[in-house]
């Protein structure tokens, strides 16, 4: 089947504010209490204390790469004014990194806002974008020399789906104005984000960074063949998948392909509003499939097409994020063989990916979710903190020691 070149990047991604605890000026932290969320982030994975020691696991387990976030509001606890001591935390996370040989790879926004940037509007405001490239900037005189990899935005249409369509986190909106609004400064963002930290790296003779959002990405399949579900299939591709990805490659503004694959997500219109066409899913779901805790669909086919389709930007390809939440392993263990063998048969198709970051590394705090769902390759005990390396997370380190998909 082909293997992994030697170079592969190999490794599992996180959040600061899902793993780290105590990431008390942040919208999330004030939001979660105010809503009564059944489980409250608190101390989340413990990952501030110890997270030389998570990365010692992750050096055992071969990785030699780890997606992790920057708690903007721990950098920039109140408007204007920077903690030098949080800015120091995350040089020695990255200085941590690098003493294993573990390439990092930073993320600068992923879901959560400063509290006081919340209270400007957040992202609605039409300044956003200056306030993110105060933030960045900053990261940039600490961090630049030190690191090759941005992602500079997780997931934007996840998060205005969530937050602004759905409103089911913060700020709780559900206005397609907003939306968009939203979408547009995210843009901006990105774009703007994306010439600082280039031109940053050119004034300093340094090496070109790379730079690149972490782009959700599901494989849509109609529930039943026909004319409305197929188009609903084809609509949602593209303004789901591809046309973000397509607004900031067109720009330039994109120097690698960043992927988080989970699921697919199977398409039944159950009328005839444009909404309809845009969002009804199956409920019935005939198609039966294996589900993770959560009950999604293990779909690895998905990422293939995917992968196939995303071969026309002519860009690498990081898978930036995949995995599984179960309190089976060996679901995960094939969970993640079958992904594997996707990313193989897509390279051997010429498609240039050129690294997989498991979510997660750890057991985390999953959001709305809470703690249940335990996507971790590492699992976590929340009253002791007492970290256990799962069966997967050895496999998938023999995997990442051959460089090759062989049986186990
Ligand atoms: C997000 C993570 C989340 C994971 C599992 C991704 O969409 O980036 O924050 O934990 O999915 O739901």
């Amino acid at each position: 089947m082909g293997d992994f070149p030697s170079n592969f990047l190999w490794g599992a991604a996180t959040s600061a504010f899902q793993t780290e605890g105590g990431n008390s000026n942040s919208d999330w932290w004030e939001w979660e209490k105010k809503v009564g969320l059944k489980d409250l982030s608190g101390d989340a994975s413990g990952h501030y204390e110890v997270f030389a020691r998570d990365f010692d696991l992750a050096k055992s387990l071969n990785h030699n790469a780890h997606r992790f976030s920057i708690e903007w509001s721990r950098i920039e606890p109140e408007e204007g004014k920077f903690n030098e001591k949080e800015i120091q935390h995350y040089k020695d996370v990255i200085t941590e990194l690098r003493n294993r040989n573990i390439t990092p790879l930073v993320t600068l926004h992923h879901f959560t806002n400063p509290l006081w940037f919340s209270r400007l509007g957040g992202w609605e405001n039409k300044n956003s974008y200056k306030y993110f490239l105060r933030y960045v900037n900053k990261l940039l005189e600490a961090y630049g020399e030190l690191i090759t990899y941005w992602i500079t935005i997780n997931e934007p249409l996840v998060y205005i789906y969530q937050s602004y369509l759905l409103g089911i986190w913060p700020p709780q909106k559900k206005s397609l104005i907003c939306a968009r609004i939203v979408e547009n400064n995210l843009i901006k963002a990105h774009l703007e984000a994306y010439k600082l930290i280039h031109s940053f790296y050119a004034k300093n003779n340094l090496r070109p960074p790379l730079v690149s959002i972490a782009k959700n990405v599901q494989a849509f399949v109609p529930c039943r063949a026909g004319f409305l579900n197929n188009l609903a299939v084809i609509l949602r591709n593209r303004f789901f998948n591809f046309e973000f990805m397509e607004k900031l490659h067109r720009k330039g503004a994109l120097d690698f392909i960043g992927l988080n694959y989970y699921t697919r997500s199977v398409v039944e219109v159950k009328g005839l509003g444009i909404l309809n066409i845009l969002l009804d899913v199956c409920t019935k779901n005939h198609q039966k499939l294996e589900k993770n805790s959560l009950g999604w669909d293990i779909y690895p086919r998905g990422l293939y097409d995917l992968l196939i389709n995303f071969r026309r930007f002519n860009l690498p390809i990081i898978i930036t994020e995949n995995g599984i939440c179960t309190q089976n392993d060996d679901l995960r263990w094939r969970y993640i063989k079958q992904h594997l063998g996707s990313i193989l048969a897509a390279r051997n198709n010429n498609v240039d990916v050129r690294g997989y970051l498991y979510w997660s590394l750890i057991d985390n705090y999953e959001w709305d979710k809470g703690f249940e769902p335990r996507f971790g390759i590492i699992g976590v005990d929340y009253i002791s903190y007492r970290r256990q390396v799962r069966q997967s997370a050895n496999k998938l380190s023999e995997v990442i020691r051959k460089g090759s998909l062989t049986d186990d």
